[in-house]
């Protein structure tokens, strides 16, 4: 299935930010269903952090803050890494999300400004990463995020859990009905979601649009290896995959990359796909 590259919602510069961080939200909890999904994020970002000597994390797109907070505590329960991560985004709100708030780690923050993927600023240092949001970037600016890592020297992992493949897309039109079940548990508690999701339905809607348009889009591992095959950067670790990891219910798609001369030991014969 080739690529395609409609437009979502949460792109678009004039669409509601009070929408588009409701459907941030709704990421959050949705991808607490995709059990070990953490656990498998921390192992991947493992080796990153080992090479290079780096306990940050930039996060890039983050939304509302996704699975990053899980991820924290599986780099340090399970990895033995006591990580923390900043979290950006272009239209960063995420500054209000209850789960980052009460985040027992106290490890997670958020950037407060507009920080763009594509122009990532200087003195945000920190292996970079980009949890469901590498498929919102044309090939061309996907390919400059990754040469702009290479070029920070940072070290860059990308994890994506949509799919173009049919079977996938199965499961599309069951997104307005999780929406529905999963709404009353989100916090902070705001009539604003319940009005948007059970009064005027705009908010299954809208997701699943975007979750439809998410599949799309979604680069593969030979997309991904080709991209990585146009950079210059001999000299760097490039690992990507897609794979089930332990208790996952489906497989992820992820790229690694850092600087080979940092390659950490137990990952220097992992330059594999799946
Ligand atoms: C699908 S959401 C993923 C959110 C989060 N990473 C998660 O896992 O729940 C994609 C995010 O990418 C952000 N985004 C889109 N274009 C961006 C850009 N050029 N620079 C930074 N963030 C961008 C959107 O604002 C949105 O919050």
């Amino acid at each position: 299935m080739a690529r395609l590259h409609v437009f979502e919602f949460e792109d678009l510069s004039w669409f509601p930010g009070l929408l588009r961080a409701q459907m941030t939200d709704y990421l959050v909890y949705a991808v607490r269903l995709i059990r070990g999904f953490p656990s498998y994020a921390a192992s991947r970002l493992a080796p990153v952090l080992h090479a290079r000597g780096q306990r940050r994390i930039v996060d890039l797109g983050s939304g509302s803050g996704g699975v990053m907070p899980e991820v924290i505590r599986a780099l340090a329960d399970e990895q033995g890494i006591q990580a923390g991560a900043l979290l950006t985004d272009r239209y960063p709100h995420g500054a209000d999300s209850a789960e980052i708030r009460e985040e027992p780690t106290g490890r997670v923050d958020f950037h407060p400004d507009p920080v763009y993927a594509t122009h990532v600023p200087a003195d945000l240092h920190g292996v970079r990463t980009l949890f469901l949001s590498f498929h919102h970037f044309r090939p061309e600016t996907a390919r400059e995020i990754l040469a702009d890592a290479v070029r920070a020297d940072s070290g860059i992992a990308i994890f994506e859990v949509t799919e173009r493949r049919p079977l996938a897309l199965l499961a599309v039109p069951f997104i307005p009905i999780v929406v529905l079940l999963l709404t009353p548990f989100m916090r902070p508690f705001q009539w604003s979601r319940i009005f948007f999701t059970y009064l005027l339905p705009v908010l299954p809607f809208l997701i699943f649009w975007d979750g439809l348009v998410s599949h799309l889009r979604t680069y593969s591992v030979a997309e991904l290896e080709q991209l990585v095959a146009e950079l210059d950067a001999e000299d760097w670790h490039w690992d990507v995959r897609r794979e089930r990891g332990p208790g996952m219910p489906a497989a992820c798609t992820s790229l690694v990359g850092y600087p080979r001369a940092d390659q950490a030991p137990e990952s220097a014969s992992s330059t594999s796909r799946s």
